[in-house]
């Protein structure tokens, strides 16, 4: 993972390099380091753990450089350590690097510097980078000279001494972006870094090389050519990369749902006319016959309810599969396929090169992505935005919920098309969908209901979530949400499978929260409690607003607002969300930045 940023341009660098990096801490924060080109030559300082401690070595001292790089690490070789920090340099300092990826190669081409005479400072993979280039020449030629001998993933910024006020950059598997400013530009693994300071951005593609000056930037093929690239205006508003008054990103998210739920409806819903459109997928035919889900983490868990949703509405089958797994095997997929691949981020490594797959195998791409401009989009024939906005906390919140939305949305759009969805039915879904906002607005008011429960379960070491149907999926978020940011054991389980082997797990201590439902499944819900309560467990029940039996069934009950069936999970997610973010409140965890996690992993 990692966040690299890269600064030129006639402000000094260090307070934005600073900046940037904050703003990329959700990527990986077990050391950080920058490297300043002073008149002295270049000035490396780094420090193992977050940037706090980086500023506090800094502080006092005085840079006057205009130009550097910086790096937010979140460890894959070498532990985090101040040695293992980024930048590295080459033996003779005459360039300093920063690296997001990892060189696969890198025992070798390292046995083969160590037998030349290099020495190294770090057991980093990306040390090797610095030593490969150093020597005399043009840079840009020694980079295209040493990019063929790399092997895996990277984003680079480089700086060389003999070349003060540029900048390289580098792309290959790992995200890279350039800001373009007035005077200035930016280098970084993500728009945040820089929007303080421009909107304006050229999104890089594998294996394109950046030079940048103060007063200009070129792009150019691995082969050295000149390439034409656009510049591209992001939307986000940089107010939004700002916590608000909330005391984390994460409750900020949360309660920004109700927004988000209408960012990506806005356009799609059509009341009056009884229509579900997507302008993006003017020319999506819908002729597959076979569906695969790939996705990672909470990406997945959308994924899952999406299956139900398609199945449901398109009644075409659909697979769901980590990428991670689908990337390994010979899956079957071919020209009636259509691969959905879901990433917040756009950026998760394992899910761009199971897409990578797919496409070679003749299937078509339909991303769900929330990063416009990321490398999934790109990869993809179809891309449908989620608009949850800029998403820092690492724990996925408001970003979960917009890939609910747009599953849902997409299986009835497509159920119109095929036919299997009746004007009735689609109608009886518009009608509730206006109604969301309120009661997610309803959910959030009673925020304080969850903290009280969290102050009671916060000691707890085991948590069982189960639900049926639609609550599976939740069940399995749930859980996720509450292991992510309480490093409380937790598992999400189908309840129905809880009395082929996890009811043993069944004691005082175990707590179940149990996710009740509507229809047919609720009564076996039911049962669910009562074989838990049997067992002297203790039960947090989520049901529908006045559902008595469970007020009187369950130790605690959490209710959410009446609603159609399809709609529920968006409502259900909120109090699991809070109540993670409550659990792990009381148990003074960092919630925007749990232990060993980072936001975006853009490494296998
Ligand atoms: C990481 C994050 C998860 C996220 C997953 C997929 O593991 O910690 O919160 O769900 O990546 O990320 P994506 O950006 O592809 O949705």
């Amino acid at each position: 993972m990692c966040g690299i940023i890269g600064y030129v341009g006639k402000r000094k660098a260090l307070p934005i390099l600073l900046q940037g990096l904050k703003r990329l801490e959700y990527r990986g924060y077990d050391s950080a380091g920058v490297a300043l080109l002073e008149r002295g030559g270049i000035c490396v300082v780094r420090r193992a753990g977050k940037i706090a401690l980086l500023e506090e070595e800094l502080s006092g001292k005085t840079f006057e450089a205009f130009c550097g790089i910086g790096h937010t690490r979140w460890a894959t070789h070498g532990i985090p350590a101040d040695h293992n920090a980024h930048p590295h340099t080459d033996c003779r300092k005459t360039l300093a690097l920063v690296h997001n990826g990892i060189i696969e190669n890198y025992r070798a081409l390292r046995e083969k510097l160590l037998s030349e005479g290099h020495r190294f400072f770090s057991e980093t993979d990306s040390e090797v980078i610095a030593h490969l280039l150093e020597g005399s020449g043009p840079p840009l030629k020694r980079i295209l000279h040493v990019l063929p001998l790399l092997e895996g993933s990277y984003a680079l910024c480089i700086l060389f001494a003999d070349e003060p006020g540029v900048l390289y950059g580098v792309r290959r598997f790992s995200p890279l972006i350039l800001g373009v400013g007035e005077g200035e530009h930016f280098l970084a693994s993500d728009v945040p870094a820089f929007l303080e300071h421009t909107r304006h951005a050229v999104f890089l593609e594998d294996g394109e090389i950046v030079r940048v000056s103060h007063d200009g930037w070129e792009v150019f093929s691995e082969e050295g050519e000149r390439q034409e690239k656009t510049v591209t205006v992001v939307p986000w508003d940089p107010v939004s990369a700002e916590r608000g008054g909330f005391k984390h990103f994460m409750l900020k998210e949360i309660h920004e749902e109700p927004r988000v739920f209408e960012d990506t409806i806005a356009g799609r819903v059509n009341l009056a006319r009884g229509e579900v459109t997507f302008e993006e997928l003017e020319d999506f035919s819908g002729e597959y016959n076979r569906v695969v889900v790939v996705a990672c983490g909470t990406a997945c868990h959308a994924g899952m309810l999406g299956k139900m949703y398609l199945e449901d509405f398109v009644r075409i089958p659909v697979d769901v599969e980590y990428a991670s797994e689908f990337r390994y095997r010979d899956p079957l997929v071919g020209e009636k396929t259509l691969v959905v691949a879901i990433s917040q981020s756009g950026e998760t490594a394992d899910t761009l090169r199971a897409v990578e797959l797919a496409r070679k195998k003749g299937a078509q791409v339909l991303a769900v992505c929330n990063v416009l401009g990321s490398s999934l989009t790109r990869l993809a024939h179809w891309t449908v935005y989620t608009r949850a906005g800029l998403e820092i906390g690492v724990a996925s919140t408001k970003a979960f919920l917009a890939q609910m939305t747009v599953l849902l949305l997409f299986a009835l759009f497509w159920g119109r098309k095929r036919g299997t969805v009746s004007p009735e039915t689609l109608a009886s879904v518009l009608f509730e969908i206006p109604t969301i906002p309120r009661k997610l607005h309803a959910l959030l008011a009673k925020e304080n209901d969850v903290h009280a429960l969290a102050k009671e379960f916060y000691l707890f070491k085991d948590f069982l979530y189960l639900g049926r149907g639609l609550y599976y999926p939740l069940a399995l978020e749930g859980a996720l949400k509450l292991k992510e940011i309480s490093y409380i054991h937790a598992e999400g389980l189908a309840a129905g499978e809880m009395k082929h082997g996890p009811i043993a797990l069944i004691e005082p201590d175990v707590a179940s929260f149990v996710l009740v439902g509507q229809g047919e499944r609720r009564l076996k819900v039911l049962g669910n409690i009562e074989e838990i309560k049997a067992r002297r467990g203790k039960v947090i029940a989520l049901c529908d607003e006045g559902d008595v039996e469970v007020l009187e069934k369950a130790d605690y009950t959490l209710e959410i607002p009446k609603t159609l069936e399809p709609c529920s999970p968006l409502l259900a997610i909120v109090p699991l969300q809070l109540f993670a973010y409550y659990v792990a409140l009381e148990k003074g965890c960092d919630v925007d930045q749990p232990r060993n996690l980072a936001k975006s992993v853009t490494v296998e």
